[in-house]
């Protein structure tokens, strides 16, 4: 069955009319994730109508939006129940990559912020700073359901990459290692569970580390609170996934650098991180960069680009591997150089 993603789209007008609708799609998932629809499916394949009872909507809208979903390869429909497909089991709200809180932010949150886009072009200024008035982290920071939904869909992608990283880590036979911007510490408990060797250290905002030391069981890792642009933990090798996609160059250095002043000097520093040139079909890594430019002022780099912000800060890369579709893990040493 062609759906969507799937379909070749021969005529240039058709191909940009699809384009220009991919808002609507966004918005019929986020839809059926705020009203648990994929749950529904998944607990029962269900017709149009038993669903519309059950939720309380119109029934011939419903048969609509599900067969929206059909088109997306989402659902199934099977006579005339509908059905999960395997797609939608990544919606569902426990499915590990966490996509159903990811789908709250990209879809609701985070579409404010590209509503402003004209003067995000005209000023640089993200649009999340222009219509919160603030950064985006101190936002998250005054609103914990939203900073827990942030922290799930963090975490969710940072399961899909997690056992990749922790084997490459396993490697090195480092016997400690500090997560920098390391959230709830999902990433850090993947590398220790294949690293019995290995002590781990996650660094984040003091009110990230308030809600992770809840959900963590005691001891395994330790947390620290605090601001990376000051200072991080020291450690002989430190970890930073996702982190300096979101912030500008000066921003990223001025982080690396304070990695570099927390480390012995055979250091050694993993980014995990999209690469613009990494990626036969970047699809994600240029629509993330637009995302970072309305969010954060950051952005997604090449290899180019990291080899430079590393050496500003100290270091040499060794090696990228490529981790999945969409990510690479970047390891790079500690060199000595004057600053
Ligand atoms: C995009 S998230 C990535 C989280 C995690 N590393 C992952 O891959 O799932 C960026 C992280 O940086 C943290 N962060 C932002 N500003 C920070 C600061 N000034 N000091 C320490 N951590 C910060 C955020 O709280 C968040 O956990």
């Amino acid at each position: 069955m062609r759906t969507y993603l799937t379909t070749v789209l021969q005529r240039p007008e058709t191909r940009v009319l699809t384009m220009i609708s991919g808002l609507w799609m966004s918005r019929l998932i986020s839809f059926s994730v705020r009203n648990n629809i994929f749950e529904d499916l998944y607990n029962c394949p269900c017709s149009a109508n038993e669903l519309a009872v059950r939720r309380g909507f119109k029934s011939d809208i419903i048969q609509r939006l599900l067969l929206g979903l059909v088109h997306l390869g989402l659902v199934k429909k099977e006579r005339e129940k509908f059905v999960l497909a395997e797609d939608g089991f990544l919606l569902l709200q426990k499915a590990p990559t966490g996509f159903a809180a990811m789908t709250q932010l990209w879809s609701e949150l985070f579409d404010g912020a590209w509503q402003v886009i004209d003067q995000t072009a005209k000023t640089g200024i993200p649009g999340f700073e222009i219509v919160h008035g603030e950064p985006i982290f101190a936002f998250i920071g005054r609103d914990s359901a939203l900073a827990k939904t942030f922290d799930t869909a963090m975490s969710g992608l940072t399961n899909i990459i997690a056992t990749e990283v922790a084997n490459h880590i396993a490697l090195s036979e480092l016997t400690l290692l500090c997560d920098v911007g390391g959230g709830n510490g999902a990433l850090m408990r993947t590398i220790l569970a294949s690293n019995p060797q290995m002590k781990g250290l996650v660094f984040d905002l003091p009110h990230v580390i308030e809600r992770a030391i809840v959900v963590t069981e005691p001891g395994v890792i330790t947390f620290i609170g605090g601001d990376f642009f000051e200072s991080v933990s020291s450690a002989p090798a430190h970890i930073l996934s996702n982190v300096i996609h979101d912030w500008s160059d000066q921003e990223a250095i001025r982080i690396l650098h304070n990695v570099w002043r927390a480390q012995p000097r055979e250091g050694v520093i993993y980014l995990v991180e999209m690469m613009l040139d990494h990626d036969e079909e970047p699809i994600l890594a240029r629509s993330t960069d637009l995302n970072m430019l309305m969010l954060t002022g950051g952005c997604e780099r090449s290899y180019t680009d990291f080899d430079r912000l590393l050496s500003r800060a100290g270091f040499k890369i060794l090696s990228v591997e490529k981790i999945v579709d969409f990510t690479c893990l970047i390891t790079a040493r500690r060199i000595d150089v004057a600053h």
